[in-house]
């Protein structure tokens, strides 16, 4: 039922070109083109895919494209999708020849400040715009060089709502010129079977079509996909023009055996409620029609014509009014009369003979239409059981009588005082949308836009028949006390056939066993209260053997309902209620990634972090030092097929030895500040060093004392390429560019063999070619922990192309070597038992102990056990470990 129009939202994208840090030859010559003109310019878009996962009504879809840019020089090559204007944006990324850049969702303000610097320097940027009544358009125009991919993506979410019986999918078709690979492909799935499901294209006749598109649904699935060949997308067999420009639209609905549906994954639920087969509750109605002077002529026709067709389809149980308003007020009867024949043949004549005249004064007509309907209740001429409803009709603002609109807001509260819903429709544009859409939120009603146009009757009428039939009145949807928390709007005067009252939530408790909801309702004939009790053991087996289309599809629709409600209500909020409702909004909107209108999507060189959201840091997840095994775990250590290397916590390095189907570990105690040598290929060039780092004590007692790794370099000078990597930033540089990214970036660079991913707040993942590839884990540490702080791991988790003469604490191990255990033996610690070990000819003592590997999870890591090498690893290690320090990082 939303008809919120959201505001402009903004997309800043900027800083692309010079992102990269790798020289490109991008300062070249800029000429302005679009898709519009085709081929011809040299931009080849050879790749169109929408692909659209919906599931349980929550519909996640991803728009691609791709296109070289084939011409000599640089050119700009723009991106338009026209999405609906409920939806929220929650990705966007640009990958230019490999380098992936993705969008970051930032509070609006600063995102805006960025945005404007980027327009001011010349930069392309792209915003979204209001585009016709139910879309709105994403643009974004890029300079790409000669020669150069780019692919567009944009990813947005929605909740399909129900008018009329079914869910529509409206996609915007304009690819502007043939596209090699067309398609979309839409996936539904809905726990209660799907009951009918259709797909048609506006801009051409499904028959002609033929095999482009296809549907089909078949249980709880359903499938639609449409995929033009290049001749079918040609406005005639010889054109070069495309046919594809207009609307694709998938409907379908649900089976509705079961009035209710709930569905509860990772803690959320959501609940869906739209019984069938009840009586339509008795209506009052009193329709409040502006006849002022600006509804002159075709308005005014078209106004006439739906109220004439409204007629027809009254019921004659229900009752009704006519008020018009110009500069005074007119009614049809002094009290609302029943749809008998005779008064619906006596009302046709009153609407054929509406005159337009004068003025508008919206705030004495509201006011007859609401007395009226109160009198009626209080006289009892109406039944018991009735709904009231009052619709009201304007094409401007009010500019006569009380024309104030907060004014009117408040009088037309005082007067409804919540008994009934309020319908504003706002006819053209010359009109002050938000004043009708607040006053009728405040009423427990929704303000609609009719647009001018030619089918502007059919739209009013189409209004009517979505609130002409309420099934129940005074809704309440009721869960067990103190088991749910977080709940979106629960409370509803109408549920209205062919709707759907969607809640969601979060439960208390996970792991409780069922979960029971109410719905109350007041029907045409008597109280309602339909119980839904749901078995979470049966509930998770049915989702266990769904391959659900994602995951968290529940938190994202829960989140998406909640940030939609508290728009609206921020909508008539005040002062610090307002802020508040802002702030709650703004939250959602960043923690779950959506482009809402308090915040925005920027694409921008990931250095720029000082406004990034904070990080939030869970406790716990400090280092972890060598646990002591269990004897029965000594073997049971699985090896990886390959050998592997790394260091990490206070530093603990630990060597795998794939022959011996065993691990040896020793530590390096050094002061903070030092830097340690950990590989070294004179052959390769690689070269990685890391710097210590002590804890927050700053103990000077080596035994106490933790030290990590703070920072690490890693190097190829034949490659002309470094990184530097420290627990808040990524540095690149290449040759004389530099880069620099946060650890909250997810990104991936790629260039001439190299490949270097962040993953936001994990890793991040090295890659020269096949044959080297280093990972580097951050651990990040309770902010207020007293001692520790954060700090970062080392993997080597493939070195096959380093030379033998590798060297360094890690790299000397990387060839092949031998050593022996014996005599093991229990120390002092039962549970570390000692040993003796031949190693590079020396004679060792050794303790068993254990460490950790965090590459696949950084918060508990997998136990490796290992032999520990005492002293510095003295002995195992060639010549002594200060032959390691190195004077700095490159
Ligand atoms: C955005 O899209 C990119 C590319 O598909 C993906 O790697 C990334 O995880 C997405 N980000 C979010 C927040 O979903
Ligand atoms: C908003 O107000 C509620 C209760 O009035 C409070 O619990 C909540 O913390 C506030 N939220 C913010 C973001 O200020």
């Amino acid at each position: 039922m939303a008809s919120a129009q959201w505001p402009c939202l903004i997309l800043a994208l900027f800083s692309v070109l010079v992102a990269s840090g790798f020289p490109r030859s991008h300062a070249r010559l800029l000429e302005k083109r679009s898709l519009l003109e085709g081929e011809v310019n040299g931009i080849d878009v050879y790749s169109t895919k929408i692909s659209c996962k919906v599931t349980s009504r929550f519909a996640h879809n991803v728009v691609t494209t791709r296109a070289v840019n084939r011409a000599d020089t640089a050119k700009e090559v723009s991106f338009d999708v026209e999405l609906p204007k409920t939806a929220f944006i929650t990705n966007f990324t640009l990958t230019i020849d490999g380098v992936t850049y993705p969008g970051n969702v930032k509070e609006k303000e600063v995102a805006k400040k960025q945005y404007e610097k980027a327009v001011s320097q010349g930069k392309t940027a792209g915003l979204v715009k209001a585009s016709g009544r139910k879309l709105e358009k994403f643009t974004v125009s890029v300079n790409v060089a000669a020669g150069s991919k780019i692919t567009f993506e944009l990813t947005y979410e929605e909740l399909l709502k129900r008018h009329k019986g079914k869910y529509e999918m409206y996609l915007k078709v304009q690819p502007k010129q043939l596209v090699k690979h067309f398609e979309i492909e839409a996936d539904i799935f809905e726990p209660q079977g799907i009951s009918t499901l259709d797909a048609e294209a506006s801009f051409i006749t499904n028959d002609l079509l033929g095999s482009a598109l296809t549907k089909s649904f078949s249980g709880k699935k359903g499938h639609v996909s449409f995929k033009p060949s290049l001749d079918q997308q040609r406005s005639c067999p010889t054109c070069t023009e495309s046919l594809l420009n207009g609307d694709f639209t998938i409907t379908y609905d649900v089976n509705r055996e079961s009035p209710a549906n709930v569905q509860i994954v990772n803690g959320y639920f959501v609940h869906f409620f739209a019984p069938q087969g009840l009586p339509t509750v008795p209506k009052n109605v009193v329709f409040v029609i502006d006849i002022s002077g600006s509804m002159h002529g075709r308005k005014m026709e078209q106004t006439k014509d739906a109220l004439l067709k409204i007629l027809d389809d009254v019921k004659e149980e229900d009752y009704l009014n006519f008020i018009l308003f110009s500069g005074d007020v007119i009614t049809w009867k002094d009290n609302l009369v029943q749809a008998t024949p005779e008064n619906i043949q006596e009302a046709r004549t009153f609407v054929r003979n509406i005159q337009d005249q004068g003025m508008t004064n919206i705030n004495d007509g509201l006011l007859r239409g609401i007395s009226m309907l109160n009198k009626a209740r209080e006289e009892h001429r109406v039944p018991e059981r009735s709904t009231s409803i009052i619709i009201m009709l304007t094409d401007g603002d009010a500019n006569t009588g009380e024309s104030r609109p907060p004014k009117i807001q408040e009088n037309v509260r005082n007067a409804i005082g919540g008994k009934f819903p309020l319908y504003n429709l706002g006819f053209g544009d010359n009109l002050n949308f938000n004043f009708l859409e607040s006053m009728a939120l405040e009423n427990h009603g929704i303000a609609r836009r009719i647009y001018e146009d030619s089918d502007a009757n059919l739209q009013l009428q189409g209004f009517y028949e979505e609130v002409a039939n309420p099934l129940l009145t005074s809704v309440e949807v009721e869960y067990p006390e103190n088991a749910i928390l977080d709940l979106t709007k629960n409370t509803y005067q109408h549920f209205y056939d062919g709707s759907e009252i969607v809640v969601a939530g979060r439960l208390v408790d996970k792991d409780m066993n069922n979960f029971k909801a109410d719905v109350k309702g007041h029907g045409a004939i008597n109280d309602l209260t339909f119980t839904e009790e749901v078995d979470m053991m049966e509930m998770e087996k049915a989702l266990q053997k769904q391959d659900y289309i994602f995951g968290n599809y529940i938190e994202r629709l829960w989140a998406y309902l909640t940030i939609e409600q508290l728009l609206e209500k921020r909508k008539n909020a005040l002062g610090d209620e307002k802020e508040n409702l802002t702030a709650q909004a703004l939250d959602l909107s960043l923690k779950y990634h959506f482009v809402t209108p308090l915040t925005s999507m920027v694409v921008t060189k990931p250095e720029d972090n000082e406004n990034q959201m904070a990080i939030a840091d869970k406790p716990g997840e400090g280092p972890v030092d060598v646990v002591p095994p269990s004897m029965a775990y000594l073997n049971s250590y699985q090896s990886p097929l390959t050998p592997y290397y790394y260091v990490d916590g206070d530093p603990h390095f630990i060597i795998q030895v794939p022959e011996k189907d065993d691990a040896i570990c020793f530590n390096i105690d050094e002061e903070p500040g030092t830097v340690l040598s950990l590989i070294e290929d004179p052959i390769t060039g690689f070269t990685v060093n890391g710097q210590i780092i002590g804890d927050k004590r700053g103990s000077p007692n080596s035994e106490t004392r933790k030290t990590y790794f703070g920072k690490l370099g890693i190097a190829n000078t034949q490659m002309d390429f470094w990184i530097e990597v420290t627990t808040e930033k990524i540095t690149l540089w290449n040759a004389a560019a530099q880069s620099t990214f946060s650890w909250l970036d997810t990104v991936t660079v790629t260039q001439d063999g190299l490949s270097v991913t962040i993953n936001r707040k994990k890793n991040i993942v090295v890659s020269f070619g096949d044959g080297v590839t280093f990972v580097v884990v951050l651990h990040q540490v309770w902010k207020k922990h007293p001692v520790h702080q954060d700090f970062l791991g080392f993997y080597v988790v493939d070195s096959h192309r380093m030379s033998a003469q590798t060297h360094g604490l890690l790299g000397q191990f990387f060839h092949p070597f031998d050593f022996k255990v014996s005599d093991i033996h229990s120390g002092s610690d039962p549970a570390k038992p000692h040993a003796t070990m031949v190693v590079k000819n020396h004679r060792l003592t050794v303790t068993r102990g254990s460490q950790k590997d965090y590459r696949k999870d950084v918060s508990i890591g997998t136990k490796v056990d290992c032999w520990f090498v005492h002293n510095n690893g003295q002995g195992l290690i060639d010549g002594v470990h200060s032959d390691y320090i190195v004077p700095d990082l490159f």
